[in-house]
């Protein structure tokens, strides 16, 4: 038992480690990679089968990072079929972030 207790709390220490690591803020290039990949859903769908280039995005610009969380949220569970994003995650701030570079340039 106190072996389990040992091995479980190592476990936790590494699993921040890796964490802290990992964890270092929103990134541009991750929020493109999610904004490409059909992981995000089950549909088959990533956000750039309707959103390529920009498109469809203008209001991104003047959106609020919460309002564009929500957004993004929305279409995860809408035509993508996917599991919403925990709207702290650094998953989500990068996305926000590149449909924030993204925007400008949209359609
Ligand atoms: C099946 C097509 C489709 C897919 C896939 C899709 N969207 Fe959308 N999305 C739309 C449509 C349609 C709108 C509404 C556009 C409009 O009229 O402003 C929209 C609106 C948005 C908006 C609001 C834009 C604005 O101008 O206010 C955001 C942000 C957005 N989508 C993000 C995403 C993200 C992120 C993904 C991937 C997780 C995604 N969308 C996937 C169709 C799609």
């Amino acid at each position: 038992m106190k072996r389990i207790t040992v091995l479980v709390v190592a476990c936790g220490i590494f699993i921040n480690a890796g964490g802290a690591l990992a964890a270092d803020g929103p990134l541009l290039e991750r929020g493109q990679q999610l904004f490409e990949s059909v992981k995000l859903g089950t549909s088959g769908k990533s956000c750039t089968s309707c959103h390529q280039g920009g498109k469809n995005l203008k209001g991104a610009e003047t959106s609020t990072e919460e309002q564009l969380a929500d957004t993004i949220n929305t279409c995860i569970a809408g035509p993508l079929k996917g599991k919403q994003l925990d709207p702290e995650s650094a998953d989500m701030k990068s996305m926000v972030l590149y449909l924030k570079s993204l925007a400008g340039s949209g359609k």
